[in-house]
């Protein structure tokens, strides 16, 4: 396994190549102490997602739905962005055709700065009507009895992608555009087990990019990365974006 320290192949890809595409996971936001999905102390462990996480749990019975949503605003709100959000949000300011791809919902991209981002998997911020199909912003702390309303009478639900539903449109094929034409990619912080999310990662090494995985563990995307740094995101990113800054702070 290689070490945290970048190549000096990536340290010349980082000041010479972009756009830059950055795709995250729940991995990205563990060091502002939100849980990821999977492992020990995961949201997924010992809860199924089929009962928090499907379409057909939200007919079945909307208020616990609502109740494991809740409960992640509650802490992605008393969360703040880390080192690695803000080392993504800096890259993006020294090089400004940067993208962001991420499948987290938490929001805590968009505190820390981040501007061209798409979001896989929806927002926790947002919330539909099932029966309009309106979908809007929704920050409110107190969400009041669950589950919430729409001012129609109709049920409301968090705008995020469920398991079994596709992935919105848009998001998806500017996602899939930056995939096939960035010479450089940096996956973080992902089990890259979710797909088609995790389709990404291999469309960027068939198009030619050099793909480089941000993990301190070994995902299935692990043995095709063509680089490893087995490190945490907030140690990582920063040192990655120094490098990138190099450049920028060189030419300026
Ligand atoms: P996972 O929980 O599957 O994976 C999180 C990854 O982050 C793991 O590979 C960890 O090793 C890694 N990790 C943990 N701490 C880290 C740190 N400090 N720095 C870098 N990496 C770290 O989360 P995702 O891959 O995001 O989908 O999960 C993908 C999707 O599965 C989610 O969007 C969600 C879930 O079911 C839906 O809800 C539709």
């Amino acid at each position: 396994m290689r070490d945290a320290e970048p190549s000096p192949r990536l340290a010349a890809l980082l000041r010479e190549r972009e756009p830059l595409l950055i795709l995250t996971g729940a991995g990205v936001s563990a060091e502002s102490g939100l849980r990821t999905f999977r492992g020990p102390d995961g949201l997924w462990e010992g809860k199924d997602p089929a009962e928090v996480a499907t379409p057909e749990a939200f007919r079945d019975d909307p208020v616990e739905v609502w109740r494991f949503y809740a409960a992640r605003r509650k802490a992605a709100a008393a969360a703040a962005p880390n080192a690695a959000h803000l080392a993504i949000a800096a890259m993006e300011s020294a090089r400004p055709a940067t993208m962001v791809v991420t499948q987290n919902v938490d929001g805590l991209h968009e505190r820390a700065g981040t501007k061209q981002l798409v979001r896989l998997h929806g927002s926790l911020w947002r919330v539909r009507c099932v029966v309009e199909g309106r979908e809007w912003e929704d920050h409110r702390e107190d969400l009041g009895s669950l589950p919430p309303r729409c001012e129609c009478g109709s049920l409301l639900r968090p705008a995020v992608v469920w398991f079994g539903e596709a992935l919105p449109h848009e998001a998806w094929g500017k996602a899939a555009a930056a995939a096939r034409r960035a010479p450089l990619v940096l996956v973080v912080g992902t089990s890259s087990l979710v797909r088609p999310a995790a389709d990404l990662q291999e469309i960027a090494l068939r198009a030619g990019a050099y793909v480089v995985e941000v993990n301190p563990e070994a995902t299935p995307f692990s043995g095709l990365a063509s680089e490893r740094l087995a490190g945490r995101a907030g140690s990582v990113l920063p040192r990655l974006a120094s490098l990138v800054r190099g450049r920028a702070e060189a030419t300026a």
